[in-house]
C-alpha cells in the first residue's frame, strides 16, 4: 500500500506573501522517503521561496522537468542537481509569437543546459517506472482530437509550429497525476496513463492544465473527460486561467476543484 503523494508548490504565478510569484511552476514532491523537484519556475521566484520555506537547494538532488519552456526550467541555472529526467527534445529553441506582442524566446536558458549537462540525465522516452510506484509518461500520443495548440513555434518568423512533444507528466500509485503545462492535452494525457495504468485510476490531478485561452468546447470536452475518468480532486495551477477554473467549477460541481499559491501543500498540512 501506498501513502499519498505530498507536494509543496515552491513557485507559481501567485504566492502566499512574503514569498515571490512569478509566471513559472515549480513543485517540491516527497514520495516515499524520496524528494523530487518537479519544474524549476522561471528563475526569480525559486531561490527566495526555498529561503522562505527553511528547504535548502543543496537538498534539491533530482528534478523532474516537464517541458523545456524557460517558465519551468529558467530556476536550473540555481540549483546543482544530481539525476535530471526529461524528455529528449528539451532543449531546442522555441519561441511564442502572440498577436500583437514582441517574440518571445521561451528556449531552456544557456545557464540551465550547462547544469543539465553536469547532471546523471535520464532521458525518458516511454512510460517508465523512476522509483517504485513513481511513474513518467515520457511523451504523450496526441490521439483524441483535443485542440492543444497554441501560439508556439520552433523558428521566430513562425513558419514551424511546436507541438511541445517533450511534454510529460508524472503519475503515482495513489492515482495522482502531476502536471507541468499539460500542452500535450489532459485529455490525451488521462487516456494515455489509463492505457498504460489501468490498475491506477487517476482520482487527483495537480498542475497546470493550459486552458488560458481555451474555447468553449474544448471546456467542454475537457469537463465531460474528467467526468469520464472520474477524478475526484483538482489542484488547478499556473497556466490553468482563471476564467477556466471558473467554468469548471460550473460544469463539475461533484469535483472538488482547488487552487493553491506557492507556500501552500497538497494534501493541506493539518491545523493542530
Ligand atoms: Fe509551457
Ligand atoms: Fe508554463
Amino acid at each position: 500500500m501506498y501513502d499519498r503523494l505530498a507536494i509543496t508548490v515552491l513557485v507559481d504565478n501567485c504566492a502566499v506573501p512574503p514569498l515571490t510569484s512569478e509566471h513559472g511552476l515549480a513543485l517540491w514532491l516527497h514520495w516515499h522517503g524520496d524528494d523530487f523537484l518537479f519544474d524549476t519556475g522561471a528563475g526569480n521566484a525559486l531561490l527566495p521561496n526555498l529561503r522562505q520555506l527553511h528547504i535548502s537547494p543543496e537538498s534539491i538532488t533530482r528534478i523532474v522537468l516537464s517541458h523545456g519552456h524557460n517558465d519551468h526550467t529558467g530556476g536550473l541555472q540555481d540549483l546543482i542537481p544530481e539525476e535530471t529526467w526529461f524528455v529528449p527534445g528539451l532543449a531546442i529553441s522555441r519561441c511564442s509569437r502572440h498577436s500583437g506582442k514582441p517574440i518571445r524566446d521561451l528556449s531552456l536558458p544557456e545557464a540551465g543546459r550547462r547544469v543539465l549537462q553536469q547532471t546523471r540525465q535520464h532521458e525518458v522516452r516511454t512510460f517508465t517506472e523512476i522509483r517504485p510506484g513513481l511513474f513518467l509518461t515520457g511523451p504523450i500520443p496526441r490521439k483524441s482530437g483535443e485542440d492543444c495548440g497554441g501560439p508556439f513555434f520552433l523558428d521566430p518568423e513562425g513558419t514551424q509550429p511546436d507541438l511541445i512533444l517533450d511534454e510529460q507528466a508524472l503519475l503515482t500509485a495513489d492515482g495522482t497525476l502531476v502536471q507541468g503545462c499539460c500542452h500535450a492535452g489532459i485529455i490525451n494525457t488521462l487516456d494515455y496513463c489509463r492505457a498504460q495504468k489501468p490498475d491506477i485510476p487517476v482520482r487527483t490531478i495537480i498542475g497546470g492544465l493550459h486552458l488560458l485561452h481555451a474555447s468553449p468546447e474544448r471546456l467542454e470536452r475537457t469537463a465531460a473527460a474528467i467526468r469520464r475518468h472520474e477524478i475526484q480532486t483538482l489542484v488547478l495551477l499556473h497556466c490553468t486561467g482563471e476564467n477556466s477554473i471558473r467554468q469548471l467549477r460550473q460544469a463539475l460541481p461533484e469535483v472538488e476543484i482547488l487552487s493553491l499559491k506557492a507556500g501552500e501543500t497538497f494534501p493541506p498540512a493539518p491545523i493542530h
